[in-house]
């Protein structure tokens, strides 16, 4: 799979940091945009949505996954992850699965406030994941 240019990459990332801009985490205040690129070029965005009862909280990947489905995609070959932290976050373990399931060798690329990119394969962070195909 080819990664997308420099070009598409800054359009994700300004997508996801307005996604941040947007997170619901009045219990964090840890806000997290992310923005995912479907094979055809399509984007979609998500951003942490939190909950009084702390563990409903929905992360922004799982967000942006949500609303790729909704609109009739269902492959990623990009992630792109903002949050204002000093250092870059990756995906938690729950958002690597889900993203899994729609690009298991997806880019993944977290930027954040500080001059620290993390910058790996889906693959790399979820190694020998359980996906569709364990269930034949
Ligand atoms: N969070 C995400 O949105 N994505 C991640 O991959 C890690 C954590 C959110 C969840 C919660 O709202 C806040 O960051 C602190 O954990």
């Amino acid at each position: 799979m080819t990664d997308p240019d420099e070009g598409v990459l800054a359009e994700m990332l300004a997508r996801a940091r307005a996604a941040g801009g947007r997170a619901y985490c009045p219990y964090s205040k840890f806000p997290v945009g992310a923005c995912v690129l479907t094979p055809d070029g399509e984007l979609f965005d998500g951003c942490n949505v939190e909950n009084a009862s702390y563990g409903l909280t929905i992360c922004a990947e799982r967000g942006a996954v949500c609303q790729m489905v909704a609109r009739g995609k269902q492959a990623i070959s990009a992630v792109v992850i903002w949050t204002p932290a000093p250092r870059p976050a990756a995906p938690c373990g729950a958002c690597r699965q889900v993203l899994n399931e729609f690009g298991p060798d997806a880019l993944v690329v977290s930027v954040c406030a500080g001059p620290e990119v993390l910058r790996k394969r889906l693959s790399e962070l979820l190694p020998d994941a359980f996906g569709p195909a364990n269930l034949g």
